[in-house]
């Protein structure tokens, strides 16, 4: 692994400025001997500080790169998970879990293009994550070596600002959290800390994009989302862009307390953990996004859908995301949103996203069938001969077991 000076392998790093992966700078050159690239990925979380990148430079890495992929992990990622209704266990809308796998994409990509033969990122050795990273490079790049610094280097928080403050590292030391979090454009999540008594009721400080049942309006607020082919394209009549519709979507939806999840969940590493996630946008779209389809989709598909969904959802968890099944499970999912086009009205207020309107051109809802009015065009005498088939087979059994 290593090199001379002026030939020395190259490492791409998962970079986020923050005080873990400037380390991992300096100490992926002083214990492996590589060149460091470091990469920046923007998935729609909180910006970080604008002198991140500079400062990569400035630790040692010998290139740096910032890369917006917002419309990237909408277009390709949140869409297809959303056409999938995808909740792991059936809760979890997997924001985090989704992000892996664009984040290892990326940096696959940057390690072509730098010709590096390793990639290295911040993931620690109990989580899912590392998971997710590991196996989604090997899945697109066989040839890659991975290295994770925080799952070898021991090091606790303080030790890690002891040997930046040796190597005059610049570093920005925040307030240390209670809480282990990652945010996203489709969600937040949040761990650690008294979260891990699952008895405990999560204290306010452990969310910030959602208000509290008692601070939101108490006024409900109406949302109109529209959907083509099982994507929403606007909301309130107003066509925006996938990843701004979802910023919006979820300062309305977590202002109104939309969105609080409170998960004890299954790790793929094998542990029971308990994690806060806020998912105001996520929440109103796979229930808006639900409820069109029972307007539109008849009922075979919907049962036969919701295994798939099911699968598809751990296949996402489970980091296989670059795997053949979950490639063929999504195209069994789009080609199911063909009608999935129309309007899902919700009513938003004290935490809850109630659907309480759905309309749709493709709508197989009819009225005419449905309506308990007089002069309905169902075949009311077709009811009796119906059911006289559909009963038989009990029937006969019935007659054959049933005693008394
Ligand atoms: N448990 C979630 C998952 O595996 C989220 C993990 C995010 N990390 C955190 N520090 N909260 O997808």
């Amino acid at each position: 692994m290593q090199g001379s000076e002026n030939s020395r392998d190259k490492v791409v790093l998962a970079y986020s400025g923050g005080l873990d992966t400037s380390v991992a700078i300096r100490w992926l050159q002083e214990n492996h001997g590589l060149d460091v690239v470091a990469v920046s990925i923007d998935v729609g979380q909180p910006p970080g500080d604008d002198d991140a990148i500079e400062r990569a430079k400035q630790i040692g890495a010998v290139n740096a790169y910032s890369i917006d992929a917002r419309d990237e992990f909408v277009e390709d990622y949140i869409f297809p998970a959303l056409k999938a209704n995808a909740l792991y266990q059936g809760t979890y809308p997997l924001s985090t879990a989704i992000a892996r796998p664009l984040i290892a994409k990326l940096l696959v990509d940057v390690a072509k293009e730098e010709g590096a033969k390793y990639i290295a990122h911040g993931c620690t050795a109990k989580g899912n994550d590392q998971v997710r990273f590991d196996v989604g490079i090997v899945s697109l790049d066989p040839s890659l070596g991975i290295i994770a610094p925080m799952r070898e280097w021991k090091m606790t928080r303080d030790d890690e600002i002891e040997y930046a403050k040796d190597r005059e590292i610049p570093i920005i030391v925040k307030k240390e959290s209670p809480f282990s979090t990652d945010e996203n454009l489709w969600g937040r999540s949040c761990e650690c800390g008294v979260l891990e008594d699952p008895w405990t009721e999560p204290p306010e400080e452990a969310f910030e994009w959602t208000s509290s049942v008692t601070e939101s309006p108490d006024e409900p607020r109406y949302v109109e989302l529209e959907f083509v082919a099982g994507v929403p394209v606007s909301l309130d009549g107003d066509l925006m862009k996938g990843a701004e519709l979802i910023a919006a979507l979820n300062r309305i939806a977590g202002e109104h307390g939309v969105g609080r999840i409170d998960h004890v969940e299954d790790r793929l590493v094998g542990l029971k953990s308990r994690e806060i996630y806020e998912c105001p946008a996520a929440v109103c779209l796979i229930k808006a996004h639900q409820n069109l389809e029972s307007l539109v989709l008849p009922r075979d598909l919907l049962a036969f859908k919701q295994p798939v969904e099911q699968r598809y959802s751990e296949v996402a968890y489970d980091g296989l995301w670059f795997g053949p099944l979950r490639e063929c499970l999504e195209a069994f999912i789009e080609q199911s949103q063909e009608h999935v086009s129309g309007v899902v009205r919700l009513k938003l207020h004290k935490g809850g996203a109630t659907v309480v309107g759905r309309r749709s051109d493709h709508s197989i809802y009819d009225e005419g069938l449905a309506t308990y009015a007089g002069g309905d065009d169902f075949d009311h005498d077709s009811a009796k001969g119906f059911i006289y088939c559909w009963g038989l087979p009990n029937k006969t059994v019935a007659k054959k077991h049933r005693k008394g």
